[in-house]
């Protein structure tokens, strides 16, 4: 695959990168919030299969009524289109249920840090699932990405065997999310926005009766009313608002704020390497773990955040690498 040939004049560029710097910045940005209201949920309320669901859910019906209203262009699909998406949506459904379900057991930054292993996984299913070959500075690459994880793994204070199984089965399925969308999206004519949401939609309907069959409806109306009883205490201070308005506008938040930063990451992707797209989603996570330590205080060793900035540096390592031996 070619890499990026930049043949722009100078102005077309520098009017480039501002554009793919305000992708970047808006999808950090919403996955921050994203990650900050659904802890809050899962906190108050941990039935990760169900908040999967009604992110889904949620990002499914805004890109609905975005069709029947004309506000975006509904995209013209066919049955090989669906067909071709369907692995796409199962492993976009596993990762997203994994990562939940290890956010509802461990701290944000937990989870992160361990997905920050992506590319590890990556270059191991090339090699042993595809027969992918790497020269070896990349496999050496990988040394730090996976000892980092592991340093921070075995020094985090609130580890969960729950957690940090999520996190790695959340890994997995989105590099299989990945080779499986590079042949999804390459030549398609769907858009990377309405290529997102037709995903969403795909993995709502995957999504759906299993998290009916692993949580359902009993043990969501028992949670709920646990859920009540647990926030009210929280905000003595704004005793007037409605604590069930409250809830529901967290679980509004994290939805809408799930499938926005999704929607910029796929609409970032129509313009960029997926190099460049795996680079920025390493960043997102530098973002996404320093505020969610400032934000739920969390407790934090020297040697865990030690682990964490060797498996990101790793990571910036691991891209040098791929980029300079042009195997990306
Ligand atoms: C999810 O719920 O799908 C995860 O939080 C996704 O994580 P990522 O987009 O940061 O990989």
């Amino acid at each position: 695959r070619p890499l990026d040939i930049n043949v722009e004049l100078p102005d077309d560029q520098a009017a480039q990168k501002i554009k793919i710097g305000m992708y970047f910045a808006t999808w950090w940005a919403l996955n921050v919030v994203f990650n900050i209201y659904n802890k809050k949920v899962l906190n108050a309320f941990p039935y990760p299969w169900l908040t999967s669901t009604l992110s889904l859910a949620c990002g499914s019906l805004m890109m609905l009524i975005s069709w029947a209203t004309r506000i975006a262009d509904a995209p013209k699909t066919d049955f090989e289109f669906w067909k071709t998406l369907f692995p796409v949506a199962v492993a976009h459904t596993i990762g997203h249920v994994a990562a939940t379900v290890s956010m509802s057991k461990v701290a944000v930054s937990f989870t992160h840090i361990i997905k920050s292993g992506e590319p590890a996984f990556s270059v191991l299913v090339s090699k042993f699932l595809l027969g992918d070959t790497f020269p070896l500075p990349v496999y050496l690459s990988l040394l730090p990405i996976i000892g980092g994880c592991a340093l921070s793994a075995v020094t985090e204070l609130n580890f969960n065997m729950t957690g940090f199984m999520g996190a790695m089965i959340s890994n997995l399925a989105f590099v299989f999310r990945n080779i499986f969308s590079k042949k999804g999206m390459s030549g398609k004519s769907v858009s990377g926005m309405n290529y997102y949401a037709c995903l969403s939609m795909l993995s709502l309907l995957i999504l759906t009766p299993f998290a009916i069959a692993v949580e359902g409806p009993q043990m969501w109306a028992a949670g709920w009313q646990n859920a009540l009883a647990q926030i009210g205490p929280n905000f003595v201070c704004q005793k007037t608002l409605n604590v069930k308005g409250r809830y529901a506008k967290w679980v509004a938040a994290q939805s809408i704020f799930y499938h926005l930063y999704n929607q910029v990451s796929y609409m970032s992707l129509d313009q960029i390497s997926p190099l460049t797209f795996s680079i920025g989603n390493t960043m997102k996570r530098i973002s996404v773990i320093v505020s969610s330590i400032i934000i739920f205080h969390t407790p934090v060793q020297p040697v865990n955040a030690l682990g964490a900035a060797i498996a990101i540096l790793g990571t910036f390592l691991y891209s040098q690498v791929y980029s300079h031996l042009h195997v990306i």
